[in-house]
């Protein structure tokens, strides 16, 4: 029986650059969507997908990420003597069990490669998914789940994978496709950033992944690649060359990239129009905000 997947690795050392100077003082993966922390998304989703064990890579600068975990009894007993119960559920909710979390370093920011590697030992010989809180996902059925539930049936090593614009392909890892089978494609090869030009296709790969622990045994030989750092998506290439199976899968949902400011926006706008309580003053709003655009035009 294949074994189930209950451990998962989220990379979030990144000094968030982009960010600044929001994140000289706040780790990028607290900014929020509407009321949520970039980092709730992602555990709403592993949760969702079954995850049990969470295991975060971080760096210098990262503890409000680890006080964000912590239970907060105080105001607990606050919103429950104010009758506030509405919102004592919706804190409960992210509370995480004891012992579900764990945090390890990453000391040099050498890549994602060398992030994901860093958890080696937490995750042992089992397969583990890895969520990069960067790429929100907005899905009916949440983007791991689905993955799950596809990787029951295929095993190996799978990633979700989304078309981009030719000309984006450089800006992701790309898939080099050996059959195309509508949802699932099987693959033949991976590109971490590629030149537009010699991109082998514009399916893109997007931050969830199911891997085998052979990954991180890649992951302890291969050397710098793109950009001089040690890349997630050569150690998977690896499986490749090695005659095993890697799959892309195109997931149902709409992906936001967080990671840059246009991006963060959109999600924003979007998160907000999918809550009851804010659409129809923000969809107000953002209609009038179009017509005076289009009366300035
Ligand atoms: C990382 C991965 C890349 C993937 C991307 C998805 O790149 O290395 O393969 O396509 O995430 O968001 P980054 O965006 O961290 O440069």
């Amino acid at each position: 029986m294949k074994k189930k997947i209950t451990k998962a690795i989220f990379p979030v050392a990144g000094l968030g650059t982009r960010f600044l100077p929001a994140t000289k003082s706040i780790p990028k993966e607290i900014m929020t969507l509407v009321d949520r922390p970039l980092i709730q998304y992602a555990i709403d989703e592993a949760r969702a997908a079954g995850i049990k064990e969470f295991i975060f890579v971080t760096s210098r600068g990262k503890s409000a990420l680890e006080d964000y975990f912590d239970h907060s009894p105080e105001l607990e007993n606050t919103l429950r003597k104010k009758g506030n119960l509405d919102m004592l559920e919706e804190l409960k909710s992210t509370n995480m069990d004891s012992g579900a979390i764990a945090y390890i370093r990453q000391h040099k920011a050498l890549g994602l490669g060398h992030a994901v590697w860093c958890a080696r030992r937490l995750v042992g010989n089992e397969p583990f998914a890895v969520i990069l809180p960067d790429d929100v996902i907005a899905a009916e059925k949440p983007c791991l789940q689905q993955m799950v539930e596809a990787h029951a049936e295929t095993g190996g090593c799978m990633v979700a994978a989304m078309e981009v614009p030719q000309e984006k392909a450089s800006a992701y890892g790309v898939l080099d496709i050996k059959e195309d089978m509508g949802r699932l494609v099987s693959v033949k090869g991976m590109v971490e950033k590629p030149s537009a030009d010699t991109a082998p296709s514009n399916l893109a790969v997007i931050g969830r992944y199911i891997l085998t622990p052979k990954v991180m045994q890649n992951l302890n030989r291969i050397k710098s690649g793109s950009g001089g750092e040690i890349q997630l998506t050569d150690a998977i290439a690896e499986e490749i060359a090695q005659g095993r199976d890697v799959f892309g899968y195109r997931f149902r949902g709409q992906r936001f990239d967080c990671g840059s400011k246009a991006g963060f926006l959109q999600a924003t706008v979007a998160f907000g129009l999918a809550r009851e309580e804010l659409r129809d003053e923000l969809g107000e709003y953002l209609s009038k905000l179009m017509s005076m655009r289009h009366a300035a035009q």
